[in-house]
């Protein structure tokens, strides 16, 4: 069983409740997790969990909330290589626009970059076509707890 922190980014609240869906979910298949609203270098850094739950919507042109960009930030600066790190990137998003899930591909690329291993589909959740994003979100943290 793996030790997870969820990574939130949110400017409406959509993103954090599909986070708050996916922890029950997680606990239930006996993986210790922690929510992390705003999270910090410190938090990623310390935790050493080794497994991130990235969960995250795009405002702005494709660009990350305010609440997660200065951990991407910090990554990007602090951290060159993570080979044991192993994630997930839940993308919250609107296909009208022109970056559709733009956060949640910029940040697995940084992963990705840094030698990470994602486990499954980055997921994209279109908010034109799922307006409740957990009825698609659930069932897909689900399936990646398992191969945790
Ligand atoms: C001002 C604004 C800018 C947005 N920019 C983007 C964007 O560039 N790409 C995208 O896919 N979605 C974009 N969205 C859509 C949001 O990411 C989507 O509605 C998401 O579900 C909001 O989740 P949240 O409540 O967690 O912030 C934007 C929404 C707003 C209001």
């Amino acid at each position: 069983m793996a030790k997870i922190g969820i990574y939130v980014g949110t400017v409406y609240g959509n993103a954090l409740l599909v986070a708050e869906e996916a922890e029950p979910l997680l606990t239930a298949q006996g993986h210790q997790v922690t929510v992390y609203e705003e999270p910090r270098f410190s938090d990623w850094s310390s935790d050493g969990s080794q497994v991130a739950l990235i969960v995250t919507s795009t405002t702005g042109q494709g660009d990350l909330p305010a609440g997660l960009q200065p951990l991407y930030q910090a990554i990007q600066d602090r951290l060159g290589h993570q080979p044991a790190l192993r994630y997930g990137v839940i993308a919250l998003g609107d296909s009208s626009y022109e970056h559709f899930c733009g956060a949640g591909r910029r940040f697995d690329a940084l992963l990705q970059e840094q030698g990470a291993t994602r486990i499954d589909r980055l997921l994209t959740v279109d908010a034109i076509d799922t307006p409740v994003p957990e009825e698609v979100t659930s069932p897909w943290v689900e399936a990646w707890g398992k191969q945790l």
